[in-house]
């Protein structure tokens, strides 16, 4: 049995007559122990999607299951990670981690907590840094802190969602590099949300693409069957990772070119016609009728290319 799925599902926001449709029949499956990566374009549901998953947004149809329950609410089980690292500002690096390992292992000893928090500290190379502030650490020394306490509640899978995507490309490679040998050697079961194809193919063992079809949907999944540990510098000459991003750079893009979006606009134009004054000295100006309303306003409907 997979340990999570995602079945049919679909999800929209909006009430009716001023809906948008986000999301529609999203198949998922994701094994033990396996780093999948989706990948999307800004604002094509990527977050709805995971979202699925951690239990912060219902399917309006289908459903998302882990180990074959009903996901209904957020759990222990599914740790996220976000974009924006949401630390608490007044913690410092081992007290963010510690709560969140007092409140999941509540039944452990204190020598027990404070062993496991100080482990995930280590484990993300923040030991110097353990007693500071987040506004006292870099942007990515807070996404180290944001990984290390969910990796510390022993989910039975990691969510990130753009986890990196606030960071310079330089604190993002290492952070890339970090995060996938922390995942070899835990055996964590990754979904791993980007916007980056070449970080899709750099970490996953699949890549799904998000198709900005509106609603998006999943596309056909791709192995990455590239040896590990990858190496970002020799793979950029590597032929089968060449043809992979290829694959999936046209894939992203033939979707992006057929989509069209039907939008409805309510044009609002001055409630006045303007007079014809072309008769202003003659006796037909006398005799005008005075300036016309606009009876209606009309709506029009407009394709865009999006
Ligand atoms: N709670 C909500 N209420 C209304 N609309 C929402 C809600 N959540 C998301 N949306 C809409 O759904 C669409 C997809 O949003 P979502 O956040 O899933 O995209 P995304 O791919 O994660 O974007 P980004 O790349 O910017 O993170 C957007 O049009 C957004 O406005
Ligand atoms: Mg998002």
């Amino acid at each position: 049995m997979p340990l999570i799925e995602i079945k049919g599902a679909s999800k929209g926001f909006g009430l009716p007559g001023n809906r948008t449709e986000v999301l529609k029949n999203i198949n998922l499956s994701l094994n033990q122990g396996e780093f999948v990566v989706i990948v999307g374009y800004s604002g094509s549901g990527k977050s709805t999607l995971i979202n699925l998953i951690s239990g912060l947004v219902k399917p309006d149809a289908g459903e998302a299951l882990i180990e074959g329950k009903k996901i209904t609410e957020p759990g222990p089980d599914r740790g996220l990670v976000f974009q924006n690292y949401s630390l608490l500002p007044w913690l410092t690096v081992e007290e963010n981690i510690a709560l969140a390992v007092d409140e999941v292992f509540r039944d452990w000893t204190k020598e027990q907590r404070v062993a496991h928090v100080k482990k995930y500290i280590e484990m993300v190379k923040l030991t110097a840094a353990a007693h500071k502030l987040p506004k006292e650490l870099s942007g990515g020394m807070r996404q180290r802190v944001s990984v290390a306490r969910t990796l510390a509640m022993q989910p039975k899978v990691l969510l990130l969602d753009e986890p990196l995507s606030a960071l310079d490309a330089l604190t993002r490679a290492t952070l890339q590099d970090e995060i996938s040998d922390i995942w070899r050697e835990n055996l964590t079961t990754v979904l791993w949300i980007t916007n980056d194809p070449d970080e899709a193919l750099l970490l996953a063992d699949r890549v799904i693409p998000l198709l900005p079809t509106s609603p998006a949907t999943l596309g056909e999944p791709m192995v990455v069957d590239l040896e590990r540990p990858r190496d970002r510098k020799t793979l950029n000459h590597d032929p089968k990772f060449k043809k992979l991003r290829t694959q999936l750079i046209t894939t992203l893009l033939d979707a992006k070119g057929r989509t069209k979006s039907k939008t409805s606009v309510k044009l609002t134009m001055p409630d006045i016609l303007p007079e014809d004054l072309t008769y202003v000295n003659s006796l037909q100006f006398l005799t005008r009728s005075g300036p016309k309303r606009r009876s209606d306003n009309k709506r029009e409907e407009v394709e865009v290319a999006v």
